[in-house]
Formats: structure tokens, sequence, C-alpha cells
């Protein structure tokens, strides 16, 4: 693992897929990133088993709403010098003065096309609305939920077959594609 690769935090809530893709892709020689780090909130998440079997340190903070666990996630990232954070998955959202410490360093996955089905359940409201693509988009956290500033996005044609679950996986499929992409965009920049 190269010195100058940029430290980077994984935060996860569930099941991971976009943390075991993001590990894979942090292991090629020309990643910038080395993911020092696996944050959860939720110590029953399926995807701390990526981070067990990749040897990558793991910590799960309850990030409840008094901002207590959040400072103490906030030492933790620091103490360890990450750099980057990705969120993948991650359901709680940060406060305020979190992302302010993080400016412009904390990245999210989100399975619509943005700023279109901000929230939950976008495969379904997009099948439901009757929409001919949908797909996946890479953003800056802001303060405001979904909304910062766009990275990457990537089309996915919803098949008048689609159920909210087929459109969820062939979405994430490309989620896998374009999570890296957005990742070697932004640390461009960094
Ligand atoms: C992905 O669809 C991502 O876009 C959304 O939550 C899901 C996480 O999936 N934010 P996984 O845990 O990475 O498999």
């Amino acid at each position: 693992m190269g010195l100058k690769k940029i430290q980077t935090a994984v935060f996860i809530s569930g099941t991971g897929s976009n943390l075991k893709n993001l590990i894979k892709f942090s292991r090629i020689k020309k990643s910038p990133i080395n993911i020092k780090l696996v944050v959860s909130n939720n110590l029953k998440s399926k995807g701390l088993n990526y981070a067990k079997r990749s040897k990558i340190k793991y910590k799960v903070f309850k990030f409840q709403k008094n901002n207590i666990s959040e400072k103490k996630a906030l030492l933790y990232l620091n103490n360890n010098r990450i750099r980057l954070i990705c969120l993948a998955g991650f359901m709680k959202i940060l406060s305020k003065n979190f992302i302010k410490k993080f400016k412009g360093k904390i990245i999210n996955i989100h399975p619509s096309l943005l700023p279109k089905y901000k929230g939950l359940n976008t495969h379904e409201r997009a099948i439901k609305n009757g929409e001919k693509f949908s797909g996946c988009t890479v953003h800056y956290v802001s303060s405001k939920l979904d909304s910062g500033k766009i990275i990457k996005k990537k089309r996915v044609k919803i098949l008048k077959k689609d159920t909210p679950n087929s459109l969820k996986k062939r979405i994430l499929r490309e989620e896998h594609i374009l999570y890296p992409k957005a990742v070697k965009k932004v640390c461009a920049n960094l």
C-alpha cells in the first residue's frame, strides 16, 4: 500500500456490496485510495464481514441524535488521518457539524438519477411514475439530503417487466462501476 494513497473510510449500514467493490478497487495498484476503516451504525451489518475478511479495521458508532457518538466517530477518523469518506448504503443522516468538519470530503452513492427521487424507495417510485430511465448518482454530501454537487451519474433503462427488485439489481451492477470512477475523479481534486 503506497504511502501516498488517500486514507479513506467507508460508512455502511447493511449489505455492503458497494463496500466489497470499493475494497477490490482499492487493491488495484493504480487506485488512489487505501481503505483504512469501515464504519457502521449497526453491528449486524452484513457488510462488516467484508471488512473482517479483508483485515480492515472497523468500528460501530450509534450515530444517535445527541451527537455524542458522532463526536467519537470524528475523533476516530481524525486519529486515523482519514481524508475521504465514502458513504455506501449508510442510513444515518450526518449532522451539519460533521459535514462541515469534512467539507468536500464526503461522497455518497444514491440509487436514482438525482435530483430525481431523493430519499428511500427510489426504484419503486421510478417504476410507479412510468419513468423510462433510472440509474445511480455519486454526489458530494451537503447538509441537505441527497442534494450535494453531482460527481457522476449513470443511466439505466427501466424495462416493462421490471419490479423494484429487478431494477435494483441492475442498478447495483452499475453502481459498482460508477463508484470507483467517481472516487478517482474526486481524488484527482483532493
Ligand atoms: C445502494 O443501492 C446505494 O445506492 C444506496 O444503498 C444501497 C447500498 O447497497 N445508498 P450495498 O449495501 O452497497 O449493497
